[in-house]
């Protein structure tokens, strides 16, 4: 069959779309499909012309904005072309943190203590009590993530200048260990420990070779594995996603917290839901062609 993977686009994880698009081309190929890539960033019009010869489906290897949030899979609807994860439904509610966050909620998954406020109000004084983290409301990669600690002057650098929307998500930080997890339609693969040395899961620790260590499976208790397990699945549930997802988790040493679910999860070679597959026994090819098994529109 012949795939189409859409990579790069607008969004500030352009770049790292690019990678997860040429790994997921490779893996398409090695399964036996016909594979075209195309980067549909510099020009929109150019991703009109390029699905007309229409793919029998389209890989969508986006990140962030456009490509995660539910406008690239709108606009596949309408052309009538199947698509590997998450409808627009379900990638705009997980795209919108807050929105998420009050899903999450109502089945019972605990989230951090947050609010979202406009920069006004972020730069008028502290709008929950220190330490706690500011993020865009929509956007992947830890891009634009800032933590403010007890010792912190002031309001947190370049708040005057926040490119990311009009208002801000902060969030009580939640000390302790970053867990995630992966959701392949019903399943959840494994949990694994993301340990960084910057202390902080930010971009670069995500992205640069040996910026940041996994470990799977994660070394918690039975019990807590367990549970991460169960509240993946419940929030990929919630949200109505398809094909896989990723749920990134904050756990205190007491109690897991529910950070996100990623409809979009990244595929580079570094990245975490290859590995679970592979740690659960899955080949990268194999997985690919699984998700394409499972495209719709
Ligand atoms: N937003 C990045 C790609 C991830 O969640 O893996
Ligand atoms: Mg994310």
């Amino acid at each position: 069959r012949r795939v189409t993977v859409l990579m790069g686009g607008w969004s500030s994880e352009r770049e790292v779309s690019l990678v997860s698009g040429a790994a997921v081309a490779d893996g398409l190929r090695a399964s036996g499909f016909a594979v075209t890539t195309v980067d549909v960033g510099p020009d929109p019009r150019l991703l009109i012309d390029r699905l007309d010869p229409r793919p029998d489906v389209v890989f969508n290897a986006l990140h962030g904005r456009f490509g995660e949030d539910g406008c690239i899979q709108g606009l596949l609807d309408i052309l009538g072309i199947p698509y590997t994860h998450s409808g627009v439904l379900a990638s705009a509610l997980a795209m919108n943190k807050a929105m998420a966050k009050q899903l999450f909620s109502e089945v019972s998954i605990p989230v951090a203590a947050h609010r979202v406020v406009s920069r006004e109000e972020m730069a008028a004084g502290d709008p929950l009590p220190r330490p706690y983290v500011v993020k865009p409301v929509s956007e992947g990669s830890s891009v634009g993530v800032r933590i403010v600690r007890d010792d912190d002057e002031g309001v947190p650098v370049g708040i005057d200048s926040w490119p990311y929307g009009a208002r801000v998500m902060v969030e009580r930080f939640v000390p302790g260990r970053e867990l995630t997890v992966a959701v392949m339609g019903d399943r959840p693969l494994a949990v694994t420990e993301i340990t960084t040395k910057r202390g902080f899961y930010d971009y670069d620790a995500k992205y640069t070779s040996g910026g940041s260590l996994h470990v799977i499976p994660a070394a918690v208790s039975r019990a807590v594995y367990d549970e991460a397990l169960e509240f993946a699945v419940r929030a990929h549930r919630v949200l109505g996603c398809r094909g896989v997802s990723r749920a990134d988790f904050r756990y205190d040493g007491d109690e897991l917290f529910i950070l996100e679910v990623n409809t979009q999860p990244g595929m580079t070679p570094t990245s975490l839901v290859p590995e679970q597959a592979k740690y659960a026994g899955i080949s990268f090819p194999q997985l690919v062609a699984w998700m394409v098994d499972k495209a719709e529109c």
